[in-house]
């Protein structure tokens, strides 16, 4: 089972405000990010799931909370206490893969543990206090996959 990250980040590194909101809207980007993911499991924070305000079609959902009493409204949602947990949860399912799709405080724990980060560049500055965590570049092997108007895809690929 590969362990998939998937962010976009600005080129300031934001990903995100602090009070959940997204900072910015690029249809092109959330269809790169729909098509890439759809059919595999999804695994994101609380804080995440909750600026969704539902799960994503097409994928199984889990969300990662500290909170032993966290529940959400919709029945098809795994909750999980912990990231490994989850990344343990998903793996008895055998998928081929499965992506961690944030927010800032789940991609700092992923990084040392996902196989391939698959990151949009957006081609401007945004508004927000969440960042995309520093990482060792030199860790990856690192291929240009696709150019849009607003971001560019690069697909990292852990070292062996
Ligand atoms: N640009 C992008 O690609 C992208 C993608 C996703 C999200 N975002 C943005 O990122 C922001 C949210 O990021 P964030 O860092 O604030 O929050 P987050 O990572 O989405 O969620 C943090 C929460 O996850 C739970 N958690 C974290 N580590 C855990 C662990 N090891 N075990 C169990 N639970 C754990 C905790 O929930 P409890 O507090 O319930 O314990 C924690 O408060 C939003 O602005 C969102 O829009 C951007």
């Amino acid at each position: 089972m590969k362990i998939s990250l998937i962010v976009a980040v600005a080129k300031n590194g934001v990903i995100g405000k602090s009070n959940g909101q997204m900072s910015w809207h690029v249809k092109d980007e959330f269809k790169h990010f729909k098509n890439t993911t759809l059919g595999f499991p999804i695994v994101m924070g609380r804080k995440t799931f909750e600026t969704l305000g539902k799960p994503l079609k097409g994928r199984l959902n889990i969300v990662v909370s500290r909170n032993i009493n966290y529940r959400t409204d919709f029945e098809e949602v795994v909750v999980k206490q912990s990231l490994q947990s989850a990344i343990d949860y998903c793996r008895e399912l055998k998928p081929e893969k499965i992506f961690i799709i944030g927010g800032g405080e789940i991609y700092k724990q992923a990084i040392p543990l996902a196989d391939e980060m698959i990151i949009s560049f957006m081609k401007f500055e945004a508004e927000g206090e969440i960042k995309f965590p520093g990482f060792d570049a030199g860790q990856w092997q690192i291929e240009k996959t696709d150019d849009h108007e607003l971001f560019e895809i690069f697909r990292y690929e852990r070292k062996k």
